[in-house]
């Protein structure tokens, strides 16, 4: 076939990529829009095999290989992670996606097909020295995400001595070698260059992800997903590759835009976080300001927590990283059907990184079939909290955490937050009196107007619907 077949399905790949991230943008449509993605990847995969010159010959029985590994441990993965994993294997897949550019840029400079003179060639040599960059930086801070998400690293941020200084020192030398790079016509100086600055890059990317915090993971992990698509469109640059370009670039200004909405949600500057060091463990209030142990609210029983709903016209249900880890997902939805079936209004309070990933608890209530319309964002429920007889915060914490409002040494200070304290009564769903992902004490469970039910979120909930 000819390659204007393969553009021609590159089109309507690029087409089906767009109307995909069009549709995962609601609940709704996002079934939709996965099947859009799946379809656009299907087409550019036989585009790409088929109907071009980039696979000839024994090239068909490596990518068979390689396809077969790769389908393999792709199955093996999505048949096992569980939801709670999800974040780092999301990390893991950003580090193989920088690997790749790495390892594309290299072999397009030392490859044998390097025929290009001129311009064209200055072009090629700074599109591997941008990829490179980019796909080094991408692997090692994903590697480093992987880590602190599955907790293996410390979430506390690494606070080097002059930091900046070193970080800005890293990127003066980047810049030089790229002059002794670009135009080095293959020499050795070129390739060694290339290499430090490989080497450089890894470094960069270990350290700018070793110094960001527990409590800003959440915008690391949408900055990898940004850089892990500029690192793809390099890559298309490098391979000539249009589509590649086009999806690298939606991947990239998706990430940016989600990063974006994420340090808004958080209100954080992109740039602070970066930078590094929020995150820090700190605001104890398990003390008085004079030195003696508050009590904590009283606990309560499954039982006690059914008969408040009962008898409440107003519910709020604010579901947190302890409702994916219990599976809880279900029989919140029974209790929710039951609750309105006596008209009690019940609706859900979705902070905007609740969980561990954007999005977990609306996949986590689609999956149970909670209805959309129930489930609210932050920003739409806040004011009618102080309306609301219960709210039931079932394994969240720092999400609704008040110090983030009230105490500015917290190292979540400035976090918009659910203000669930301005209902009535809030019951708090947890085992014990661990604490959440930013590591922070929360007075929440101090409060008056608070009850804390303790115990596997899953046995709580079952326990509250059989009393309802
Ligand atoms: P967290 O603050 O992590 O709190 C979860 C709470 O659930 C913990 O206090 C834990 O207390 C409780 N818990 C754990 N397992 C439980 C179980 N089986 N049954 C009942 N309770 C259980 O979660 P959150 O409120 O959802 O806040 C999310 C945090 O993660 C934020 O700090 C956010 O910045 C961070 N983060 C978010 C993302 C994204 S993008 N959403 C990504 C990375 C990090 P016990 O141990 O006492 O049970």
């Amino acid at each position: 076939m000819t390659s204007g077949m393969q553009t021609a399905f590159y089109v309507v790949s690029a087409i089906l990529f767009i109307l995909a991230l069009g549709g995962l943008s609601n609940p709704e449509t996002a079934r939709r829009g996965n099947a859009y993605g799946i379809t656009g990847m299907a087409l550019a995969l036989i585009a790409t095999i088929f109907m071009g010159d980039q696979v000839h010959g024994s090239g068909y029985t490596w990518l068979a290989a390689a396809m077969i590994i790769g389908t393999c441990i792709g199955l093996f993965l999505a048949i096992k992670v569980q939801m709670t994993q999800m974040p780092e294997l999301v990390a893991m897949l950003h580090s193989f996606v920088g690997m790749a550019a790495v390892l594309v840029g290299y072999s397009g400079y030392l490859g044998p097909t390097h025929t290009l003179t001129g311009a064209a060639s200055i072009i090629h040599e700074i599109e591997i020295y941008i990829g490179v960059l980019i796909g080094a930086i991408t692997f090692t801070g994903s590697v480093v995400a992987f880590g602190k998400l599955k907790g293996i690293i410390t979430s506390k941020p690494l606070m080097l001595p002059a930091r900046h200084w070193l970080n800005l020192g890293l990127g003066i030398v980047t810049i030089f070698l790229a002059t002794l790079f670009v135009g080095g016509e293959h020499s050795s100086t070129a390739i060694t260059a290339l290499v430090i600055m490989t080497l450089i890059a890894f470094v960069f990317g270990v350290h700018m992800v070793m110094a960001i915090g527990g409590a800003d993971m959440p915008v690391v992990v949408s900055m990898l997903n940004s850089y892990s698509g500029w690192a793809a469109a390099a890559t298309g640059f490098m391979l000539n590759n249009d589509l590649l370009i086009i999806t690298g670039a939606l991947v990239g200004s998706s990430g940016a835009i989600l990063s974006y909405i994420m340090c808004r949600a958080m209100n954080r500057k992109f740039l602070a976080v970066i930078a590094g060091g929020f995150g820090t463990a700190g605001g104890t209030v398990a003390s008085s300001g004079d030195g003696e142990q508050q009590e904590y609210s009283p606990e309560t029983s499954a039982d006690e927590t059914a008969e408040m709903l009962n008898n409440a016209k107003e519910v709020v249900i604010v579901p947190g990283y302890g409702m994916a880890v219990a599976q809880a997902q279900h029989t919140i939805n029974d209790i929710t059907r039951k609750l309105r079936a006596k008209d009690i209004n019940v609706r859900f309070a979705i902070h905007p990184v609740a969980g561990r990933m954007p999005g977990h608890m609306n996949v986590l209530l689609a999956e149970a079939k909670v209805p959309y319309d129930i489930v609210l964002e932050m920003d739409e429920i806040n004011e009618d909290l102080p309306k609301v007889d219960v709210v039931l915060v079932i394994g969240a914490n720092d999400i609704v955490n008040p110090s983030a409002l009230d105490d500015p040494n917290s190292p979540i200070a400035g976090m918009p937050v659910l203000e669930v304290w301005n209902a009535s009564s809030v019951v708090v769903m947890k085992r014990g009196r661990g604490v959440g992902y930013a590591g922070v004490d929360n007075p929440l469970f101090f409060r008056d107007n608070t009850r804390m039910l303790y115990g596997d979120a899953k046995a709580s909930v079952d326990a509250i619907l059989g009393n309802i």
